[in-house]
């Protein structure tokens, strides 16, 4: 009874009706294939049926998010995200269904009726609003820096730097003018409140009480987020006031230490190129981009930090940091290798010199010079590490040198490849008249510590995910694996479902089950074919949207014999019997117990016992 009345409860959670036809959503759904939507974010490899690559919803070393192609669903064995093409959207872009259904739809050229978007998107209204003051100021700044009086200087600025109009406009930049007011002004006539704006931190109270603009005077680089909306400013003195860069501060919307600067613009050549280059300033961003080298991201003058390195992770193999030629720039480019490999990048780092940073290199060489040296000659990590290592030892006092070379063998030594520890050894040979036999005799006198690193390392594992592709197999009931088994078929063929709504109609015994089958059945009154990905759009409830998933990827997917389908539903109904006669067993005991037939009660005991065992 009790399955019964939650099974009514969720039939009766009433679906929001949708504004736009179903065909309409249909149609944007079968044209964008998932498989192409989620490769856009997520390097995915074939394997067997399905795709698999390391989730984006949570961090891992080793894959376990899946994409199945046949049915249209992603699912991820670790963190239990699944879904189809709109939900992948809605998550990784924080998009409403409405939002994911007008990107695909744009994409694929299909236009949608004009109709007002109602749904909320995960974006509070507050946020939304902070989101929109930003853009008008966004706008204001640039229009006074390319077409005012007051923003002549800072145009001129930026003209000698080598920054084109196209440049300026594409990267939203431009200029506060030095007016009391101006910005409070504007901003409340487009109706916006003074309190609101000081709460976001776009105005702050002076001493006078009043709201000021902090960047007044100032050249603004607009900080935008993945999706190429303005979050916060970055503003650049321009007479060598201290400090050089005032950012806005930290908020909801704007968390420095979880942004690249340009990742917007950046995103798709640097899935295109399999790599990306990673600077310290805007600057040298804006100056590469110009120049055509467009795969260019900046931590905003920080180190990088965990979220950065697993964010590029999710998009490129291989990273090449591209860092000041100064100290800082040397210790930054040390600590960012490390972090961008413990989270698996392959590595590469630029060297530059002269004290140049890579904004100046360009303005000097060119950007085809940029590509050859700095990017297409980057050091590997070995090299880079000996150029590091090198600033640590005094390398003329012999014992340090020794010291040294000791340190790098260490790193050599992790290489897995034989013929690169061979290339190492080789130059380090060549370098430090050592013969190679010694430094290899040298090496393996490290070799059983890294084994030991190896296997601590292999014991916690990155994310404690499960190391393999497959799930393992729970141990389940025979009649609940036979249940999972009959409905991923139910799933992806009408026609058994047909069958099985004759026979046992919602006769499965797990309650999650029984509210599967009457979905589906309902679903297949509606449509003539199934559709796994259009099925799961139209259940409400969380929890069993995400079983269907995990059943539809994880359950057979060949063919089944009609001999497996009567054995499975003969299985699942004897269950059946079975349960009801425990439970009317129950109720006997429970009744002979409130008369205190305490035999009776012991012997009706012992007889559930035994169905139970059978
Ligand atoms: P330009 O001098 O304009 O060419 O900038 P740059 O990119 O060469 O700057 P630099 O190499 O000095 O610093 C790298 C990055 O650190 C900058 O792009 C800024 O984001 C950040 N930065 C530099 N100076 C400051 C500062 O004084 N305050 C803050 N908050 N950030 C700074
Ligand atoms: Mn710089």
């Amino acid at each position: 009874m009790k399955d019964f009345n939650k099974l009514c409860r969720m039939l009766l959670v009433v679906r929001i009706v949708k504004r736009i036809p179903e065909e309409t959503i249909d149609n944007v759904r079968s044209q964008n294939d998932i498989v192409d939507i989620v490769s856009e974010y997520v390097q995915l490899k074939k394997q067997g049926n399905n795709y698999f690559g390391l989730c984006p919803f949570h961090n891992e070393k080793t894959p376990s998010f899946s994409v199945a192609e046949d049915k249209q669903i992603f699912h991820c064995f670790g963190c239990k995200k699944g879904g189809n093409v709109f939900t992948f959207l809605m998550e990784i872009e924080g998009y409403s269904f409405f939002e994911s259904l007008s990107h695909l739809a744009e994409k694929s050229g299909i236009v949608l009726p004009n109709i007002q978007q109602t749904e909320e998107t995960q974006v509070s209204p507050d946020e939304k609003s902070a989101l929109a003051a930003y853009e008008w100021l966004t706008k204001l700044y640039n229009h006074i820096l390319r077409y005012s009086e007051d923003g002549k200087e800072a145009l001129n600025y930026l003209t000698e730097r080598g920054i084109s109009t196209e440049t300026i406009d594409q990267f939203h930049i431009g200029f506060s003018p030095n007016i009391d007011g101006f910005i409070l002004d504007f901003l409340e006539k487009k109706g916006f409140h003074k309190q609101f704006l000081i709460k976001h931190g776009i105005l702050t109270l002076n001493q006078q009480d009043e709201a000021i603009d902090r960047f007044r005077g100032r050249v603004i680089y607009p900080i935008k987020n993945h999706l190429g909306k303005t979050i916060a400013f970055s503003a650049r003195a321009l007479h060598g006031d201290e400090p050089k860069y005032l950012n806005s501060s930290e908020s909801d919307l704007f968390q420095k230490s979880r942004l690249l600067y340009n990742f917007d613009l950046a995103k798709r050549d640097i899935r295109k190129k399999q790599e990306v280059i990673l600077f310290e300033g805007q600057m040298d961003v804006i100056s590469a981009y110009q120049s055509g080298i467009e795969n260019v991201v900046a931590t905003l003058g920080s180190s990088l930090t965990e979220s950065q390195a697993a964010l590029l992770k999710r998009y490129v193999d291989t990273v090449i940091i591209c860092y000041d030629d100064d100290e800082a720039g040397l210790n930054a480019s040390y600590k960012a290798a490390q972090l961008l490999r413990k989270v698996g990048c392959e590595i590469k780092v630029s060297h530059l010199h002269d004290g140049l940073d890579p904004d100046s290199f360009i303005k000097s060489y060119g950007a085809e010079a940029f590509r050859d040296q700095m990017i297409d000659k980057s050091d590997t990590f070995i090299n880079f590490y000996r150029r590091f290592m090198k600033k640590q030892y005094e390398i003329t006092n012999e014992s340090e040198r020794l010291e040294y070379i000791r340190t790098i063998l260490k790193e050599i030594a992790h290489l897995n490849s034989a013929m690169e520890r061979e290339h190492y050894l080789q130059e380090l040979s060549t370098e430090y008249h050592i013969s190679v036999d010694t430094l290899l005799e040298e090496m393996h006198s490290f070799m059983p510590e890294i084994k030991q690193e190896r296997k601590e390392l292999s014991n916690v594992s990155y994310d404690a995910q499960p190391r393999s592709y497959k799930r393992k197999k729970q141990l389940l009931p025979r009649f609940h694996n036979a249940e999972r088994k009959l409905i991923a078929h139910m799933l992806q063929d009408k026609v058994i479902s047909d069958r099985v709504q004759e026979e046992i109609s919602i006769g499965f015994n797990i309650d999650e089950h029984k509210i599967i089958a009457t979905h589906l059945y309902a679903f297949y009154e509606m449509n003539d074919a199934a559709n796994v990905s259009q099925f799961i759009e139209e259940l409400t409830d969380e929890s069993i949207k995400q079983l269907v998933i995990e059943i539809a990827v994880n359950e057979a997917h060949s063919s089944i014999s009609e001999r497996e389908l009567e054995d499975y539903i003969t299985l699942i109904s004897r269950q059946q019997n079975e349960q009801t006669e425990v439970e009317s067993l129950r109720m006997k005991q429970k009744m002979a117990e409130q008369q205190n037939d305490h035999l009776k009660a012991a012997e009706i005991a012992m007889e559930i016992l035994k169905l139970q065992r059978e």
